[in-house]
């Protein structure tokens, strides 16, 4: 038996259509509606692959506007009512989120995910003189710490970005996934072998919050993607001189295969942001600006003696042999701050005459 249409529950138009119903008459409006993408056969180019984001965006024109109207969740080509509400975004903008990289480190990153539970040899981690313990779980409670702030940071900026970039927030939704994963392994390195979590700096979580609260998005990313990722980057690139066994190799090798994607997608996001700004020139002196005023905690960063001993104690092969392991910590000085600079210089931003990072380490 069907139920009388109360007036309460339902407005005008829903008791019109139910009335309908029930004589057997549908609406169908979704049959007739004019379909833009009607008829589109998206294929994989490479059928081994799978069917990927660049197919079906070549297949219909599915690019980005620079300034999309519209300020809702409805897919990008899809048909909107007119009344669709506002989401109150205000990131509108491509330039202002943007990379030219992004679809393609979208589908690399959910191809590779990993699990730190699975995917590691724990059963490979064997017991460690207590200074080389003592060192990797140094550096493990440092990574777990910092790790984190990639997810927080994108996270917090995510809602305010509109829908129409749905690749790039489908992108920072992986980077959380990924920091999620790399605060997981370190803290399991840490509490895996009896050394257990140590000792935490002011001056790393002063740095953190500065990501963390950047009053901009391209600002944070700055700071976060390019300098602070670009040296976790490195540091993990030496993991194999790091690692004292296949647990800790693994480790730190799929840990930078993450790594290498964030640090990626935040040097051609800037890029995509200087080149596309409406002015470029004061966006790149503002730019520069805050990188005079960044670059100033790498000093501290690569003289504080909680990062560079520990350091030198894994490259150096124990206490023992820490002026060794001093050497490598030199190398790694210049090579992160060439690193760097390659990236400001790919972002479009030359740094190199005017960084405050000096070129050799002063011990
Ligand atoms: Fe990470
Ligand atoms: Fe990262």
């Amino acid at each position: 038996m069907v139920s009388p249409v109360t007036d309460t529950i339902y407005n005008s138009d829903q008791k019109e259509y139910i009335e309908g119903l029930n004589r057997g008459t549908f609406d169908l409006q979704w049959l007739k509606d004019e379909r833009p993408t009607f008829g589109v056969h998206a294929k994989p180019r490479n059928p081994k692959r799978g069917l990927t984001l660049q197919d079906i965006n070549a297949a219909f024109a599915g690019e980005p506007e620079d300034a999309p109207t519209t300020r809702v969740m409805a897919p990008r080509g899809a048909v909107y009512d007119d009344d669709l509400p506002d989401m109150g975004y205000t990131y509108n903008e491509k330039y202002l989120v943007w990379s030219d990289n992004v679809v393609a480190l979208y589908e690399e990153a959910t191809a590779r995910q990993w699990s730190a539970t699975r995917d590691i040899p724990w059963d490979k981690l064997k017991k460690l003189p207590e200074d080389i313990e003592r060192a990797e779980c140094q550096i493990a409670t440092l990574l777990s710490e910092i790790e984190m702030i990639a997810a927080d940071f994108p996270a917090k900026w995510l809602w305010q970005m509109n829908q129409h970039f749905h690749e790039v927030k489908m992108f920072l939704c992986t980077q959380a996934m990924d920091e999620a994963r790399h605060l997981e392994v370190f803290r399991k390195r840490a509490l895996a072998n009896g050394g257990g979590l140590m000792h935490c700096l002011t001056g790393t979580e002063q740095f953190l919050k500065t990501i963390l609260h950047a009053p901009t998005y391209v600002q944070g990313s700055f700071l976060m993607h390019i300098l602070g990722e670009g040296i976790v980057l490195d540091i993990f690139r030496g993991g194999e001189f790091l690692a004292q066994n296949e647990t800790e190799k693994e480790i730190y090798r799929l840990c930078m295969q993450d790594e290498a994607r964030h640090v990626s997608y935040g040097t051609m996001h800037l890029k995509y942001y200087l080149e596309n700004h409406p002015d470029r020139e004061k966006a790149l002196a503002e730019m520069h600006t805050l990188a005079d005023v960044a670059e100033l905690g790498i000093p501290g960063f690569l003289t504080n003696p909680f990062i560079i001993e520990p350091l030198a104690v894994l490259m150096g092969g124990g206490v023992k042999h820490i002026d060794q392991g001093m050497d490598a910590v030199r190398l790694i000085w210049g090579r992160m701050r060439e690193e760097y600079l390659s990236r400001c210089e790919l972002a479009g931003m030359d740094r190199r005459a005017r960084t405050r990072i000096p070129a050799e380490a002063p011990y």
